[in-house]
């Protein structure tokens, strides 16, 4: 024993001086490069400085509306004069290649171009969707995907991603919730700082990492009626306490870079916001990269109301602390007179060129800008069987199990006369998802295919359904076909001939995304009815939804025995739900967002307040609808496993906490099922009463846990007054004396509970 003591000593010493040696050698690298970006700055014509400020898209790969065509000719001269910093979607080593030789060759100080591009859930190896990846709740995942993700970017000649973006959003609407990571300012933290970490790594100058960027600050997800773009207004107490949180963790985590968001906030554009760029990234958080904006964010300030003229629009983003101009030209056609009619004081230009080279240096641009820029290794880590394998792993890990009654989960390998019904299951591109980046069209594992691999001929297939017509892409509208029953009777006439039903139903991934927001939430064309025409000859289905968003279900949910909810998994969709499907997998996912029964109920979510009148009471006076219930279809944390899991004994350390002390809280998780599986425990709080009202529940922690048939285990979690603490009406941050409750449990619905003071 006293052996193995030393040993821990021993080893606890060497990592505690590696870390100081460590945390030393940074500081001294950091310290080079605040001189090297002091020198070069001023070496610097305020027109180069300028140029720093410029982001152009490259005309290989278009993710927004583009001028015409002189434009490319201007956007040249440009490049080759130093009056273009950074680039976003140029593609490909060779491309890159050319475009980083035109800025150094041509340029007086060879300032390389930074190669930004949206690599959000994979690069060419698919990942599921950030919403989906996040029921995963499993941060080792998160942190392995974005991983994949940077090292095959960076293959292909990048350096900088547009990802994570952690906007919360309650709303099923907003089409680009399927971009974020849900509902929870705790969880979405957690995930934002695995995001960043596994673009970044541990070395932002290797050739292997990406400079993050978090996005879009601030409130973006919050758009009114869940309509992309729109306003937004909330409280400064849910901007701090809802909104922020995911941000500040990417600042701590070390993010390279910051992306502003389209919508206006309390009637200030956030391109043009001092208060969030200046007073609190800067300031109060002392982050020190670079904001870039949205694309041509800038000039929207124009329709916003905001600014008269694309000058003022300039004049007021710079001000506020936007540093880099993605696509509105407005910096490099302005700054300049802006800065000599004294309207921009050339220390807000220094002060962003400086955050921008900054970024360059850490990055390793000077030492080689062709450093991301090796053909062979393009051709060699891109589309890997490592990559795809682990593709798969965090596929699997992010399908939730919403329902499974008479136990129809998982299948039988030796089943016979299984049916696969819906143009979804046969659907090679849809799983790619939405923000698919260099994916090639087509390149998905079906579900058909998943399911052929395990049954071969004992599987039949039937398309029931047709949902879309026309173009699919990322820059045009979806249409989709209201009604077409002409191949309901073929898979009718299959799902009566056989004994079980794999439905897929749900949505293409082009009706989730950016600009694609929708005021029907459930499935539509004639995906309800046939589902409803083939529960009438064959009630043992298996739903399998395709979704980049919470769907409303409720017919499905009250009738069909199984239901596994699969978002758009990326590559290997197909291999991962078969996994699920036949139990070489046991489901572990949770909800990260509630499901609502109806769109009319958003904003619905789990964290709410309790109002002056939660009822319910007899007579109509409480906070409720007369026509349909408060309650979500699903809510946030839910999901089941095959095996079964029994929470007890829950304890806390002491039933009073003092502000400077821990607060343990334990409880007993049980395998009551017949097979072994992995378990979220969930940690949730409430704070009885405050200086401002506070939510129901708070997740405050979770666990993965893994057990056997029949095995319990004690689980432990720590509570500080730090974890208690929220932005209250005095406007600090900090944790307020008073009556809590604590709940854990496997969702934030079933939980025990039990009760301290914070005194
Ligand atoms: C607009 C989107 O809002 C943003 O998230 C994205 O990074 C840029 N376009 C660049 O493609």
């Amino acid at each position: 024993m006293k052996f193995f003591k030393t040993i821990v000593f021993v080893l606890c010493t060497l990592a505690f001086f590696q870390n100081s040696i460590n945390a030393q050698m940074n500081a001294k690298k950091d310290a080079e490069i605040e001189q090297k970006v002091e020198k070069l700055l001023s070496q610097m014509t305020l027109e180069e400085k300028i140029g720093q400020m410029n982001q152009y898209n490259g005309s290989w790969d278009v993710t927004g509306p583009m001028p015409g065509d002189d434009y490319n000719k201007i956007r040249y001269q440009h490049l080759t004069n130093g009056q273009v910093g950074s680039m976003l979607n140029v593609i490909s080593v060779k491309s890159i290649k050319e475009a980083q030789k035109l800025a150094v060759e041509n340029t007086r100080l060879k300032i390389p171009l930074i190669f930004g591009h949206d690599v959000i859930h994979g690069y060419q190896t698919m990942f599921p969707i950030p919403l989906g990846e996040s029921a995963s709740w499993d941060l080792e995942a998160i942190v392995q995907s974005a991983r994949v993700a940077a090292t095959e970017a960076a293959a292909g000649g990048l350096n900088w991603t547009f990802a994570p973006m952690v906007d919360i959003s309650r709303d099923a609407r907003w089409g680009r919730v399927m971009e974020g990571a849900g509902e929870d300012p705790y969880l979405g933290s957690q995930i934002a700082k695995a995001r960043v970490l596994g673009f970044q790594g541990s070395d932002l100058s290797a050739n292997n990492t990406l400079a993050a960027c978090a996005k879009h600050f601030a409130g973006y997800g919050f758009a009114e009626g869940g309509r992309d773009y729109n306003s937004t207004d909330m409280s400064i107490a849910t901007l701090r306490n809802v909104i922020l949180p995911p941000f500040k963790a990417c600042v701590d985590a070390g993010v390279a870079t910051f992306m502003n968001g389209f919508n206006d906030i309390g009637g200030i554009p956030a391109t043009g916001h001092t208060d969030l760029q200046r007073t609190i990234l800067k300031g109060e958080w002392e982050f020190d990269g670079f904001v870039v904006s949205d694309w041509g964010s800038i000039g929207e300030m124009i329709p916003h109301g905001y600014a008269k003229d694309k000058k003022h629009a300039a004049e007021l983003a710079v001000n506020a602390g936007s540093d880099m101009d993605m696509e509105a030209s407005a910096y490099v056609e302005n700054l300049k007179a802006l800065v000599e009619e004294d309207k921009v004081r050339e220390l807000a230009i220094d002060d962003a060129v400086r955050r921008i080279l900054r970024i360059k240096f850490r990055l390793g641009l000077f030492d080689d800008p062709y450093k991301y820029c090796d053909e062979e290794r393009e051709k060699n880590s891109i589309l890997t069987p490592k990559n795809l394998a682990i593709a798969r792993d965090v596929a699997r890990k992010s399908i939730v199990l919403l329902k499974n009654e008479k136990e129809v989960l998982p299948l039988k390998k030796e089943a016979k006369n299984v049916a696969v019904i819906g143009a979804l299951a046969n659907d090679k591109d849809v799983p790619l998802g939405n923000w698919r980046s260099q994916a090639k069209t087509n390149s998905a594992v079906s579900l058909l295919e998943g399911i052929q691999t395990v049954l071969g001929e004992n599987v039949k297939y039937a398309q029931g359904y047709t949902l879309t017509k026309g173009k699919r892409n990322f820059l045009n509208e979806l249409t989709i076909i209201e009604e077409d029953e002409s191949k309901f009777e073929e898979a009718i006439n299959l799902a009566k001939s056989s004994d079980v039903v794999i439905l897929a139903v749900g949505e293409d991934c082009y009706q989730s995304g950016e600009g694609r927001s929708q005021a029907d939430i459930g499935l539509l064309g004639s995906q309800q009815k046939l589902v409803e025409e083939i529960y009438k000859v064959n009630k043992n289905i298996v739903i399998v939804l395709m979704n980049g968003r919470p769907l409303a279900i409720p017919w499905i949910a009250d009738n069909v025995p199984a239901i596994l909810e699969t978002w758009h998994l990326g590559s290997e969709a197909g291999n991962a739900i078969a996994d699920v499907l036949f139990g070489d997998y046991n489901p572990s996912g949770k909800l990260p967002v509630t499901f609502p029964r109806s769109a009319a109920q958003i904003p619905l979510y789990y964290n709410h307040r309790n109002t002056g009148r939660p009822g319910p009471v007899e007579m109509v006076f409480w906070a409720h609808y007369t026509d349909e219930t408060n309650d979500p279809l699903y809510p946030f944390g839910y999901g089941l496993s095959y095996a079964d899991f029994e929470y007890s004994n829950l304890k806390v350390s002491s039933p009073e906490m003092k502000m400077e002390d821990e607060l343990q809280v334990t409880c007993t998780l049980k395998n009551t099922g017949k097979v072994a599986g992995t378990e979220v425990v969930q940690l949730y709080i409430q704070d009885l009463f405050g200086s401002i009202t506070r939510p129901i529940k708070e997740l405050k922690g979770f666990q993965k846990v893994t057990l056997n048939a029949g095995e319990s285990k004690d689980i432990t979690f720590v509570l500080r007054s730090k974890d208690l603490a929220f932005y209250g009406a005095d406007g600090s941050f900090k944790a307020e004396e008073g009556d809590f409750k604590v709940f854990v449990g496997g969702n934030s619905v079933d939980l025990k509970e039990t009760n301290f003071t914070l005194k």
